[in-house]
């Protein structure tokens, strides 16, 4: 096994994707590997769909990283959002060992889309407070202190007009609701001031799918704080995760 290269999964509430990654570059070296998340999304058909993909990159035995779609404590799922309730409690760590005899880290989706942005992307060497924020089925975000993590920020979760954040701005949001570029665009930037005005970060990064198209919304984000659309897109999430498992050993 080449100790340069890791599996790294990403978990969102649509799909589940994975690839070989080369962590001191940070690019694929396999082809990615995506599947649907299962509608019950339970641990136990969670679980299926990991095999499926470890053996397709015949990964079979060895350690891999993952990034979830929930805040992650030592290696414990403690909140599900966009994913099946069943998993709050679960000790991931200790689940992967029991059912696939292997060592697999988890940690936030949008904390490793960050990780893998400060390392290979626009926020390579920079410091301060930056804050990356994913646009998925929720609202992400992963945040840095002069290149260090602070894990578990949960903007999505803010309180707003009738709900949360996330239930308005994601791009689930923009796609339920068959929102405009322009009126999506302007309640993200509500969004974004509410952000900037708890957090007061240096630089936003916004990551996820729709950060590609970010020239059809960009007109619309009049906040203060510089906003830009992250350099990794929708790879990060994987590569992170990959990064993650290598660290961890
Ligand atoms: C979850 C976060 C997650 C985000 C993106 C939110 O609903 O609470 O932990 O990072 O969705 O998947």
């Amino acid at each position: 096994m080449d100790k340069n290269v890791m599996l790294g999964i990403d978990v969102g509430g649509t799909g589940i994707k994975g690839a070989l990654v080369d962590i001191k570059k940070g690019v694929f070296v396999s082809d990615k590997v995506k599947y649907k998340t299962p509608k019950e999304s339970d641990p136990k058909a969670v679980l299926e769909v990991f095999k499926k993909m470890i053996k397709d990159l015949d990964w079979e035995g060895k350690p891999f990283g993952c990034g979830f779609p929930s805040i992650i404590k030592n290696n414990v799922c403690c909140s599900a959002a966009n994913i099946d309730k069943r998993w709050i409690g679960v000790k991931l760590g200790e689940l992967f060992k029991k059912e696939l005899g292997v060592k697999a880290t988890f940690g936030n989706d949008a904390d490793l889309a960050a990780l893998a942005e400060m390392r290979f992307g626009k926020g390579k060497g920079k410091m301060g407070k930056l804050l990356l924020v994913t646009l998925g089925t929720g609202i992400g975000s992963g945040m840095f202190m002069d290149q260090k993590l602070i894990p578990n920020v949960e903007v999505g979760h803010l309180h707003y007009k009738k709900s949360i954040v996330e239930h308005y701005a994601s791009n689930k949001a923009r796609e339920d609701k068959d929102l405009s570029w322009e009126d999506w665009g302007k309640e993200l930037n509500k969004v974004l001031e509410y952000i900037e005005f708890i957090l007061n970060p240096d630089l936003i990064f916004l990551g996820g799918g729709v950060s590609k198209k970010f020239k059809n919304y960009k007109e619309y984000l009049t906040l203060d704080t510089k906003v830009i659309p992250a350099e990794l897109l929708n790879n990060a999430g994987i590569i992170g995760a990959a990064l993650l498992a290598h660290e961890a050993g």
